[in-house]
């Protein structure tokens, strides 16, 4: 099992997440994050700090579907990011939005 991160973390990527993970899986694109499903050690920290609500069990399989291939495949190409920055200007706006996948941002992210 692992936890992932879904649709609305796109364009909101608060990173709240990242200061809890007490194995530091997440791994940051242009626009949002993943957890590596083969580092994450399923403490689900991570899920009520999440202002966007967007971390969910693999379990939840109606929440997650295609997300966790995403997850699995970016984790392996994007940089670790452990320390929270910034998030967008227009983060509170974006959450909440619907089916933000056309807005996916595959570019690497900063990372630490
Ligand atoms: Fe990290 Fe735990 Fe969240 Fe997995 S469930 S990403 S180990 S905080
Ligand atoms: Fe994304 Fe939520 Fe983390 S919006 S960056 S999963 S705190």
């Amino acid at each position: 099992m692992t936890f992932v991160v879904t649709d609305n973390c796109i364009r909101c990527k608060y990173m709240d997440c990242v200061e809890v993970c007490p194995v530091d899986c997440f791994y940051e694109g242009g626009n949002m994050l993943v957890i590596h499903p083969d580092e994450c050690i399923d403490c689900g920290v991570c899920v009520p700090e999440c202002p966007a609500e967007a971390i969910f069990p693999d379990t939840d399989t109606a929440a997650t579907s295609d997300w966790l291939l995403l997850n699995h495949k970016y984790a392996q190409i994007w940089p670790n990011i452990t320390s929270k920055r910034t998030p967008p200007d227009d983060a509170d706006a974006m959450n909440g939005v619907p089916d933000k996948l056309s807005m996916f941002d595959a570019s690497p992210g900063e990372g630490d």
